[in-house]
């Protein structure tokens, strides 16, 4: 399973890289927003660090103007995703740039036919948004074994990154669901090596060694 850290946070991802078992980074326009830099600059900052794909949002909301700014984004780095929203406009635009060779992210996936039509348009990452959907009373898991089962019916070769993780269980549940690709914020990675077992076992190993030999 790959591992993703989702933040346009420079200090994150280099805390995340430095474990050294992160494989990309996602970003959206929000997050862009929340630290205050001009995109294209952070996401060539960000390429420097990661050398794994990292997914770079369009503004524009039709097809053409995605197409565009798709364009424009995938110069930055060989390692870029166009990440473009799963609408009627998103899917033409998928279309053009996986027709062109350039990989997309189909994200704000919501149910599973939006994930069988990208599949259908050559996404390379279809993100279906799991806490979210747990945010309005739903499932996010039943859509991550929904999409799951629909492409490995047909063999669709996109991946399926979620997204809008908020915590530990909703990994494990990703993982046992078959995502291929979890995106979470930092503070939450953390937490998947973290537990009081672990702590207080590892205290006891040390303290029983340094009473014998300290
Ligand atoms: O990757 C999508 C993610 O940024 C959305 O997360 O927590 O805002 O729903 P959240």
């Amino acid at each position: 399973m790959e591992l993703y850290i989702d933040t346009a946070n420079l200090d994150e991802i280099r805390e995340a890289h430095d474990l050294g078992v992160l494989d990309g980074v996602t970003t959206n326009p929000s997050l862009i927003a929340k630290e205050g830099v001009d995109y294209g600059k952070r996401l060539a900052e960000i390429c420097e660090i990661v050398s794994g794909p990292v997914s770079a949002e369009v503004l524009a909301v039709d097809a053409e103007g995605m197409i565009v700014e798709g364009r424009e984004r995938a110069k930055i780095a060989p390692h870029i995703v166009v990440k473009l929203p799963s609408t009627i406009d998103g899917l033409k635009a998928c279309k053009a740039l996986a027709d062109e060779g350039t990989r997309t992210n189909m994200t704000l996936c919501f149910q599973p036919l939006q994930a069988l039509m990208v599949a259908k348009a050559g996404a390379f990452l279809v993100s279906p948004f799991i806490g979210r959907l747990d945010d309005i009373g739903q499932d996010g898991m039943d859509l991550i074994a929904q999409i799951r089962q629909i492409y490995d019916n047909y063999n669709y070769q996109t991946k399926i990154l979620a997204a809008s993780i908020r915590h530990p269980l909703h990994m494990v549940n990703c993982a046992l669901a078959g995502a291929d690709v979890a995106t979470v914020p930092l503070k939450v990675i953390k937490q998947f090596m973290s537990h009081p077992l672990t702590d207080t076992g590892l205290e006891k190993f040390i303290a029983d060694y340094q009473k014998t030999f300290a």
